[in-house]
């Protein structure tokens, strides 16, 4: 089975299953992933769900759509590698990809 790896900012790592076609937001909540709340329900809304990429994984993943850009452009925390894992729709080839989830959201 393909897992995922969230780190939280203190180095904690948490690791969950990856369903295909499943947001990585909604697997971190399934998961109970600490800082990773996904207020709006995946709507690209409220920046809950902010995650930041390992860099070795940013061109697999790939990249923002505007109305994500949007959102992350609100963030204080956001780095090159920021998406919101609402938009991000778990592949099996994704198996172990590992995100950062940001300081200010724990
Ligand atoms: S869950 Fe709200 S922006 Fe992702």
């Amino acid at each position: 089975m393909a897992n995922v790896t969230f780190v939280t900012h203190d180095g904690e790592k948490h690791e969950a299953p990856l369903t295909e076609g499943t947001s990585l937001m909604q697997i971190a909540v399934d998961n109970a992933i600490p800082g990773i709340d996904g207020d709006c329900g995946g709507e690209a809304a409220c920046g809950t769900c902010h995650v930041v990429v390992d860099n070795a994984w940013s061109d697999v993943v790939g990249t923002n759509d505007e109305v994500e850009e949007d959102m992350l452009a609100m963030n204080p925390e956001r780095e090159p590698t920021s998406r919101l894992s609402c938009q991000m729709t778990a592949r099996e080839s994704w198996d172990g990809l590992t995100v950062r989830v940001p300081e200010f959201q724990i």
